[in-house]
């Protein structure tokens, strides 16, 4: 069997991140002469690449992986892989857990994929590989120009930092990825800067905790404050060299790091979306303290007040966990408070859940899996309550949105059964903060990837509808009528990577 017959497939689980992971996976095994297969029945190689920040992800796995155990016996060929958090969490004894597994590789081993899946189909062994880059951290950065014809998303992820020296006593995370590697602000500029030729117009950095990076060949911040980091001066460089940018976003900060400086770069830069996701946990300061968050809810809401402060407009989210060990009622109550003080736009819940090598386990997983279960229905129902006030008061309003391409709601039809687009085409977009908007332009306008000026007249539960100005329409260019409008799908496409060199 030729490697190049061999068709892969990638299955993936959890977070941006793993997302992100996966399209490297992908990259490299077609570098190194693999096929993506359209399936996981047709591929002769399927990668899971795994989260673990919860038991129940970690459960999917290897449900999922188990149903595979009758093709394998059919089929000892197939070759079997699990990537990720998992795999790096529990390294060769996966394959001891799992008997049909045939390979696993750790986040930083990536570029040793191809090798481990050749080997095995030549009849080596099964074989894991979970090290962390420690001393020469490894940043598999994107590859332009042999494939200009290929158009960058509208969106593009870049990872600035990987790992996390914090230790959230709930958290597994600085176990599965290691402490905190930063990649040079040198490669990040460039890295946007192959993105934006190729046509993306919003950046989201990622990290753990994005806004600890540092590089010693930024300017020092001056600071005696031990929390103050070289982000702000990232954002800053990354506007500075890419002026063609329009937004640029970046997730998930710790709320350490969200110090004066930070929020003057919200106020001076109009690069900068008008939205930040900044993870609170829990609104009780007892909480906070057994989560090892090393901030009160007070110093949250006062940093959270003074984002919004700098930028007129600016909407928050976060993630919140219910259910810690020793949360009470009143603690829980807390966190309904300050989810209301800061007025958070949208916001993840999840039930504590407990991990391996996290420092909670020592405590007792004492509330109920009903009061968990109640207390995230409770904290749905008022986010979603926040969630609506907030569209409805975006009603009539002007804002400028990114188009990503035709609405995924082009076909349907309003209440009466009437189609919901009578002349041009539906597309979707997103405004600076990030609510997705609806909106009909006439065809013979190229729209795709353009900031369009809209008026809001409808909101729905988690989006709106809105009419195109006349001064935005006018602003677009006209359209090629042999070019395709992008679909929804085409913007998740990714360029390929290269190992840096
Ligand atoms: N800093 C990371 C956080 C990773 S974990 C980031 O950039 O996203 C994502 C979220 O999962 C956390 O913010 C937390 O709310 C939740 N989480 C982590 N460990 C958990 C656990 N043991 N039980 C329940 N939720 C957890
Ligand atoms: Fe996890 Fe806390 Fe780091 S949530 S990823 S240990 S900031």
């Amino acid at each position: 069997m030729s490697p190049v017959s061999a068709g892969f497939f990638v299955h993936t689980f959890g977070c941006q991140m793993n997302m992100h992971d996966s399209d490297r996976i992908r990259e490299t095994l077609v570098d190194a002469g693999f096929t993506e297969s359209k399936n996981e029945d047709e591929a002769a190689i399927i990668i899971f690449n795994t989260c673990s920040v919860r038991e129940k992800a970690e459960q999917k796995l290897r449900s999922e992986i188990g149903k595979l155990a009758p093709r394998k016996l059919r089929d000892p060929d197939l070759v079997l892989c699990v990537a990720g958090c998992v795999a790096q969490q529990e390294g060769e004894a996966l394959l001891k857990q799992i008997p049909h597994c045939d390979i696993i590789v750790g986040p930083d081993n990536i570029l040793e994929l191809p090798m481990l899946v050749t080997d095995h189909r030549a009849g080596g062994p099964r074989a894991a590989r979970a090290v962390f880059d420690v001393d020469a951290p490894r940043f598999l950065q994107a590859r332009f120009g042999d494939t200009s014809a290929e158009k960058a998303p509208v969106s593009a992820f870049v990872t600035t930092m990987k790992g996390c020296d914090e230790r959230c006593s709930f958290c597994i995370v600085p176990h599965t990825r290691g402490p905190e590697r930063y990649r040079p602000t040198s490669e990040i500029l460039e890295e946007i800067g192959g993105y934006v030729n190729a046509g993306a117009r919003e950046i989201v950095l990622l990290g753990q905790t994005v806004d600890s990076f540092r590089d010693p060949a930024l300017p020092e911040t001056g600071s005696e404050d031990p929390d103050e980091t070289q982000f702000p001066l990232l954002l800053r460089a990354i506007a500075e060299a890419h002026p063609k940018l329009a937004r640029l976003r970046y997730t998930s900060p710790h709320p350490r790091h969200t110090t004066p400086s930070l929020v003057r770069a919200h106020a001076e830069l109009d690069v900068l979306a008008k939205h930040v996701h900044l993870p609170v946990q829990s609104g009780s300061d007892r909480v906070l303290k057994r989560m090892i968050r090393r901030y009160t809810s007070a110093e949250y809401v006062r940093r959270a007040k003074a984002l919004q402060a700098a930028r007129p407009g600016l909407t928050m989210s976060t993630d919140i966990i219910v259910g810690f060990p020793g949360e009470t009622r009143e603690d829980f109550d807390a966190t309904l408070a300050l989810v209301r003080e800061v007025n958070f736009v949208s916001l993840f819940a999840f039930k504590y859940s407990e991990r391996p090598y996290t420092p909670s386990l020592k405590l007792k997983d004492d509330v109920t899996e009903v009061e968990k279960s109640e207390r995230l229905a409770e904290l749905f129902a008022l986010s979603g309550e926040l969630t609506q006030a907030h569209l409805k008061t975006l009603l009539g309003t002007t804002q400028t949105i990114l188009v990503e391409g035709r609405s995924k709601n082009a076909g349907r039809s309003d209440a009466n059964g009437n189609p919901i687009v009578r002349a041009g085409v539906l597309v979707q977009g997103r405004t600076e903060r990030n609510e997705i908007v609806h909106v009909e332009v006439p065809t013979n306008l190229a729209v795709d990837r353009e900031l369009l000026e809209v008026r809001v007249t409808k909101a729905y539960r988690h989006s709106l509808f809105g009419e195109a100005t006349e001064r935005g329409l006018r602003a677009l260019p006209m359209r090629d009528p042999n070019v395709p409008m992008a679909t929804n799908e085409k913007r998740s496409r990714r360029l390929p990577i290269a190992p840096v060199v």
